[in-house]
């Protein structure tokens, strides 16, 4: 039986215990050259499915060198070509000899111009939500964990670096063999490496942050604290599991804010704004070590347990570090988000659900906030109806309980009625997970920090008021402002603060956006730099947007698009594209 909606995976079949992959990288053809040997639980015998997408698969053989049958299916949307593979009687292992394609969905090949260095071409993998399958044929669901080797073959000029523990390199010719191997299991989408022109800084014993030369001093400055928020949030959720917790600072062109690859965390550069503001993002990926890593969603139906525990899980940090006052602003933050984000959802409201059914949807074009948020509330609920004490030593027992494994949203609902028995009736659990949007019940998150910014009415701050506010508060205000804005207040805001010329891309774009919506078009050189610039989605989405939807800029946003789409990751180029279909 299938039990992911985004895997061809049988739950009769042989489940993969462990990947041997070595692979050759062709930065002149963008393709690897790979073969990948697959290792059983137990010995397997019949059909085999796995999951592909954009392979060229060459040979099948198992462990004997003996050629096996296979059959390609047909490609489907976002799931990919289910590779059959016929296996003989008490299969132990078989080899995959393949290589991938130039468009693989899971990697993003640079040319040296689109690096900082300008020198060396540039690779990395984003394996989440489901494109593993485009780099390895396997069982590409989180319900399964695996263990893997890698042998890398690179140009020498090269560094490699992946989310596994370093094992040598060698190098020989023109070229050079770096091996690696994750001995703890992971979810397939966890799979991630990246290949550069890379320096690296030490920041504790198991904390390295890893960068282009040019921007590694930016980086060890920006996230020197890393090592304060471990223990932060080890005190919290118990011992750190994956022995190292390094930081692979991104090529602008990274889609995601961060992502969570055990021991090798990857992490945008936007994150750099030369001040350590940004930081939670650091937070939220290091939570994700324990909610999400250990404890993980068995498929994407179950997206909020990873995401929703993660946001409580970083604001418990940020409140550690930084204080209750910092927490309840983000979380304040989080709800304007997060009923944004309901709204967007108003055509399928179904996709508002925590527990969100999936069948025949991309994961990529549901990725929302939602999970995140709502999930957030959800839990912050329980725990504001059992108390803290009681809601922390219930998420102990269920960190160590499902350690290593992967879970549904009923397997979460039978733990915690055992814990805490009553807490889930208390909340009214069944409207969170099953219901639309969020609960009427669901109270906004107060403080006084937020009642002083919503006291101005929207109106422009003293300089002095707003030279205390942190990122946070700049975009809880600029929310406050009703769109579109009068000119001379826009006008005002930038003559006293300059937020134009903001190097925080939290506070600029959410400016820019606020500009763009209000059609003030002082900022739109601004604006492009922006999208030249930057390719993470949380910055292109309400920037694009903006201009899509405004008559005036709606030319402006097709042809920006066409001129910078090349520079875009693939999942990038896909919410851009919806978007201005979307506002056409
Ligand atoms: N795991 C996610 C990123 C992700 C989710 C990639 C789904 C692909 C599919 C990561 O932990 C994340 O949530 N990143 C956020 C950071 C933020 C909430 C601090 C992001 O990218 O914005
Ligand atoms: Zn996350």
């Amino acid at each position: 039986m299938r039990r992911d909606p985004h895997s061809y995976n049988d739950d009769t079949q042989a489940e993969t215990a462990s990947i041997a992959l070595t692979a050759r990288v062709d930065f002149a053809a963008r393709v690897l050259h790979a073969e990948a040997e697959l290792t059983f639980e137990q010995p397997g015998a019949g059909t085999l499915d796995l999951d592909t997408r954009d392979l060229h698969i060459e040979r099948v053989s198992d462990s004997h060198g003996a050629t096996l049958p296979f059959t390609l299916h047909p490609a489907e949307p976002f799931l990919g070509a289910r590779l059959s593979i016929e296996l003989p009687p008490d299969t132990r292992s078989i080899r995959i000899a393949y290589r991938t394609s130039p468009d693989a969905s899971a990697l993003q090949w640079l040319e040296p111009a689109q690096t900082m260095g300008g020198k060396h071409p540039y690779l990395f993998s984003q394996c989440q939500a489901c494109h593993a399958r485009s780099i390895i044929p396997l069982q590409d669901t989180p319900r399964l964990r695996i263990r893997y080797t890698a042998e890398l073959a690179v140009p020498k000029a090269l560094k490699v670096v992946m989310a596994a523990a370093d094992r040598g390199r060698t190098e020989t010719g023109e070229s050079a063999t770096e091996r690696w191997e994750m001995p703890q299991p992971i979810p397939p989408y966890l799979f991630a490496f990246a290949i550069g022109d890379l320096a690296s800084r030490d920041l504790s014993p198991r904390c390295r942050v890893w960068a282009e030369p040019g921007q590694v001093e930016a980086a060890a400055y920006e996230f020197a604290d890393v090592e304060a928020m471990i223990h932060a949030a080890e005190a919290l959720f118990g011992p750190y599991d994956w022995e190292r917790f390094d930081i692979l600072t991104m090529p602008p062109s990274f889609p995601y804010g961060g992502m969570e690859n055990p021991r090798l965390t990857f992490i945008t550069p936007t994150v750099i704004a030369g001040d350590r503001s940004l930081v939670s993002v650091i937070a939220h990926e290091l939570a994700h070590s324990w909610t999400g890593n250990l404890v993980t969603n068995a498929n994407g139906e179950h997206f909020w347990l990873n995401e929703g525990f993660t946001m409580y899980a970083e604001r418990r940090i940020t409140e550690a570090l930084e204080g209750a006052d910092m927490a309840s602003l983000s979380a304040a933050l989080g709800r304007r988000e997060l009923d944004e984000s309901i709204a967007r959802f108003k055509d399928r409201p179904q996709m508002t659900r925590l527990r969100v059914p999936m069948q025949g949807v991309d994961p990529d074009d549901a990725y929302s906030l939602v999970p995140y948020e709502k999930g957030y509330f959800f839990l912050a609920a329980i725990e504001a109806a059992v108390g803290r004490a009681a809601f922390e030593a219930w998420l102990k027992t269920y960190l160590r309980d499902f350690r290593f494994g992967a879970i549904t949203t009923e397997d979460f609902e039978r733990h915690i009625e055992a814990g805490l028995p009553g807490a889930l009736a208390k909340v009214d659990a069944r409207t969170w997970i099953d219901g639309e949007g969020v609960p009427a019940a669901a109270a906004p998150p107060r403080s006084a920090r937020l009642d002083a910014i919503e006291a101005l009415g929207g109106a422009a701050p003293p300089a002095e008021v707003a030279s205390t506010w942190n990122a946070t508060e700049w975009n809880l205000y600029l929310e406050t402002i009703a769109r579109p804005a009068p000119h001379d207040l826009l006008n005002t805001l930038e003559a006293r603060f300059h937020l134009t010329q903001s190097n925080n891309y939290d506070v600029l774009v959410a400016w820019l956006a606020l500009c763009l919506q209000s059609g003030y078009h002082a900022v739109l050189s601004r604006v492009d730099q922006v999208l030249a610039g930057v390719g993470r989605m949380k910055y292109l989405r309400p920037l694009y947007t903006a201009l899509a939807k405004h008559p005036g800029t709606r030319e402006r946003a097709r042809v920006t698009y066409e001129r910078l789409r090349a520079g875009y990751h693939p999942i990038a180029r896909q919410m851009v594209e919806s978007v201005l279909r979307e506002h056409a």
